[in-house]
């Protein structure tokens, strides 16, 4: 009788332990795409502090704001070949959580502008963004338009 209960209670344990190790791995996707949305996460990152100088809710400060505008023409240059693998996109549910919409797939390459407008944007930001609170100013708005030209066309609404 012991050893019929102890074999029982084994077996629910591996099926637990079984089930948490799924849900760990997950798809095969997802690698890639927590890759990406790190990336992202610098880019978001680094305008918090480039656009609360901007807004004058941070004081501004030219070394920060010269390397956190690097720092993101930098993000921003990051080779993404391997980022974005077919069947990464939101509507696959294997996939962990990802906002990315499959028009990314089914439009592909005119991603690639969206991207080049951002890369021109930050190259730009980070030659000036040390040079003066109004210098960041100016060069700010055309960074935020070229994450907001990609969002709208690409990335789907909070949830999913
Ligand atoms: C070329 C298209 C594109 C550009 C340009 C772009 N984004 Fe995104 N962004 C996306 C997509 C697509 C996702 C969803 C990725 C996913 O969940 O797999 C995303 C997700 C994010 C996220 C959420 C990351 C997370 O933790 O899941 C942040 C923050 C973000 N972007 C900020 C920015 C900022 C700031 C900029 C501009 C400096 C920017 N993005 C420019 C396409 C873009």
């Amino acid at each position: 009788m012991r050893k019929i209960l102890l074999t029982a209670c084994t077996g629910i344990m591996l099926v637990a332990t079984s089930q948490l190790v799924l849900s760990a791995d997950g798809g095969p996707h997802d690698k890639a795409i927590q890759a990406r949305q790190a990336m992202f996460k610098l880019y978001g990152y680094h305008m918090g502090i480039l656009g609360g100088m901007a807004k004058g809710k941070i004081p501004y400060d030219a070394a920060i704001a010269a390397e956190a505008s690097q720092n993101l023409d930098a993000a921003a240059n990051l080779g993404q070949s391997t980022f974005w693998p077919a069947g990464s996109d939101n509507s696959n549910d294997e996939n962990v959580k990802t906002r990315a919409l499959k028009a990314i797939w089914d439009t592909y390459p005119e991603i690639v502008e969206k991207g080049e407008a951002l890369t021109k944007a930050t190259g730009v930001l980070a030659q000036n963004a040390g040079n003066g609170l109004d210098a960041l100013k100016a060069n700010m708005a055309d960074v935020g338009a070229a994450c907001k030209g990609c969002h709208d066309d690409y990335r789907a609404k909070k949830k999913k």
